[in-house]
C-alpha cells in the first residue's frame, strides 16, 4: 500500500513539473484521495498544510533542540541506540519520545502548566503512524497537539516540522505576528474550486492555495490576512512574495481576487428561487 502511494505521489510531483493538464492533475488528486482512504488505517496521510494553518490549528508551536531520543517497542521506553535482545520482541517501534530543550514558545495554551526547560515530545514509532524522526542536537520549529490526561506534547508528520535555521524572514514574521492575528482566516489547499478544509468556514475568509511542489511562494512569503473592513480575508501583498510569483510565472492572488469580486454571480441552478424562464 505504501508502495502504491509513493508511486501516486511521484506521479503528482512529476505532473506538476511537466505541466500536465488540469484533468491529469485532478485525476491524480482523485487517485491520491482514493488511495489515502483505503490505507487510512495502515499508514499516515497528510494533506499539504500552509504554515499559517499549521500555526492556527496547533495547540503549541515551539523552537526546540533535541537532546535525546527514546523508543518504545512494547511496554517501556529504551534508549534509541539499544536494540532489544529478546528475539520475540517486536522490532517495530510503537512510540518515540524526544527529550528537548525549548528555546521559544510561539504558541501555547494558557491551561498548560508543564513547561520546563526540558520537556518530552511524543510521536508515533514509525512513518506509517505519522511519527517524526528528529535528529539529535538539531534545532527545530515544531507544532503539535497536547493530548491525554497527562498532557503529552505530541508531534506528527502532519504538523509543522522544520529545521529552525531554514525558516526565512517572512516565516519568522508570521510566527511572531501575522499568523497569530489572522487565525480567523483559513488557508485551504485547492485544485480549481475543490478545496480541502472545513466546510463550515465562510468562503470569503478562505485564502486559496495551490502549492507549487518545486518552489512554493505562498509557504515562503504568504500571509492570509483579514481585510480592513472585516468582510473577509486575502493574501497580503509583499515584494518578495510578488517577485517569487513573477519568477515562477504564476498569477498574483490579489489580482485574481479582484477579478472574482467584479465578476457577476451566475446562478446555474435553474430551479433556484427567483429564477424564472419567461
Ligand atoms: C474573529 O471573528 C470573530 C467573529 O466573527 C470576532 O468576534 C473576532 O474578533 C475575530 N478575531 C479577530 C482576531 O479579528
Ligand atoms: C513552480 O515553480 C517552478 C520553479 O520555480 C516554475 O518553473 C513553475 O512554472 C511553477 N509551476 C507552476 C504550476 O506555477
Amino acid at each position: 500500500m505504501l508502495f502504491i502511494r509513493n508511486i501516486t505521489l511521484d506521479l503528482i510531483l512529476q505532473g506538476s513539473s511537466f505541466k500536465m493538464n488540469r484533468i491529469g492533475e485532478l485525476l491524480s488528486l482523485l487517485i491520491l484521495l482514493l488511495v489515502s482512504i483505503v490505507e487510512e488505517v495502515q499508514a499516515c496521510t497528510c494533506f499539504p498544510t500552509h504554515p499559517q494553518q499549521q500555526y492556527c490549528k496547533a495547540d503549541f508551536v515551539i523552537v526546540a533542540t533535541v537532546k535525546r531520543e527514546e523508543v518504545r517497542y512494547s511496554k517501556s521506553f529504551i534508549k534509541s541506540d539499544v536494540i532489544p535482545e529478546d528475539p520475540n520482541f517486536m522490532r517495530f517501534p510503537i512510540e518515540r519520545k524526544f527529550k528537548v530543550r525549548i528555546h521559544r514558545k510561539f504558541k501555547l495554551p494558557k491551561t498548560f502548566i508543564g513547561w520546563n526547560k526540558n520537556n518530552f515530545l511524543y510521536t508515533g514509532g514509525s512513518g506509517a503512524s505519522c511519527g517524526v524522526m528528529l535528529k539529535n542536537r538539531v534545532t527545530y520549529l515544531l507544532s503539535g497537539q497536547i493530548s491525554g490526561p497527562d498532557q503529552q506534547l505530541r508531534i506528527s508528520m502532519c504538523g509543522w516540522v522544520q529545521e529552525y535555521k531554514t525558516l526565512n524572514y517572512h516565516q519568522k514574521k508570521g510566527l511572531n505576528y501575522y499568523y497569530k492575528h489572522n487565525c480567523n482566516c483559513s488557508v485551504q489547499w485547492c485544485t480549481y474550486d475543490f478545496c480541502n478544509g472545513p466546510r463550515d468556514v465562510d468562503p470569503s475568509f478562505v485564502c486559496k492555495w495551490e502549492p507549487n511542489w518545486t518552489n512554493d511562494c505562498y509557504t515562503k512569503h504568504g500571509f492570509c490576512t483579514q481585510k480592513h473592513d472585516g468582510t473577509g480575508c486575502h493574501w497580503k501583498k509583499n515584494r518578495k512574495f510578488k517577485n517569487c510569483l513573477v519568477s515562477n510565472n504564476e498569477k498574483f492572488p490579489w489580482r485574481q481576487n479582484r477579478e472574482r469580486e467584479i465578476a457577476p454571480q451566475i446562478e446555474t441552478n435553474e430551479h433556484s428561487p427567483g429564477f424564472e424562464w419567461p
